[in-house]
């Protein structure tokens, strides 16, 4: 059986990537408690990802899978992007991050509000294979933050679904089917099948 070590130790990620891969006919073993956090020093969501998995192979000897999410708004050249969870700077919170890029926007005098979600997974096995893989859910900045589920930017952050609700509106499973770290675990799946 082939056994997979998860970089991440996020309870939620563990159980949604523990379930995809399980399908797969993976085993899943948690993160070596030994292993320091790695720090995301490179300026890509895959440099960032392939530094996880590659520091978690290298601890485990065991084939490893690592994540990394940012999001991207188009009139902010792409801010916050992979500097996403540190973006109100030392200390950032949801609520800072969050007002932070509000302002921004405003600031920017820009009417386009697009933005998108994206997911890198990278796998990095013993043998030196790696794959990389990437979900990506586009959507719109909402002008104030509307919801209660989720985290992170969810509040602000409309999903080009058809309609206007947030992901913060949206139920757990109903931002499972759709997410970006969702469609990046199905493009995950079609490359290891
Ligand atoms: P990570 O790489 O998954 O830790 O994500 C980096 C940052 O992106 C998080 O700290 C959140 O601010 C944001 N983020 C990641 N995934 C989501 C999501 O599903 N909803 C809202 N924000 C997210």
């Amino acid at each position: 059986m082939t056994t997979f070590v998860l970089a991440t130790a996020n309870t939620h990620k563990v159980t949604e990537m523990t379930a995809v891969l399980a399908e797969l006919g993976i085993e899943v073993l948690p993160r070596p408690e030994d292993l320091a956090e790695v720090d995301e020093t490179q300026d890509t969501l895959v440099g960032n990802a392939l530094l996880k998995a590659r520091a978690v192979m290298g601890a485990s000897g065991h084939a490893s899978v690592a994540d990394d999410t940012g999001l991207f708004v188009d009139a902010l050249n792409g801010e916050p992007g992979v500097f996403s969870a540190r973006y109100s700077g030392e200390g950032a919170t949801d609520e800072k991050n969050v007002a932070k890029l509000l302002t921004a926007l405003e600031m920017s005098g820009s009417e386009n509000r697009s933005a998108a979600f994206r997911t890198v997974i990278a796998v990095v096995y013993p043998d030196g294979r790696e794959i990389v893989v990437e979900g990506v859910l586009p959507g719109r900045i909402a002008e104030i933050p509307v919801g209660d589920n989720g985290f992170g930017y969810d509040p602000i952050f409309i999903p080009d679904l058809g309609e206007s609700r947030t992901l913060a509106q949206m139920s757990l499973a109903e931002k499972n089917e759709h997410s970006h770290r969702a469609r990046a675990l199905r493009a995950l799946a079609a490359t290891l099948r």
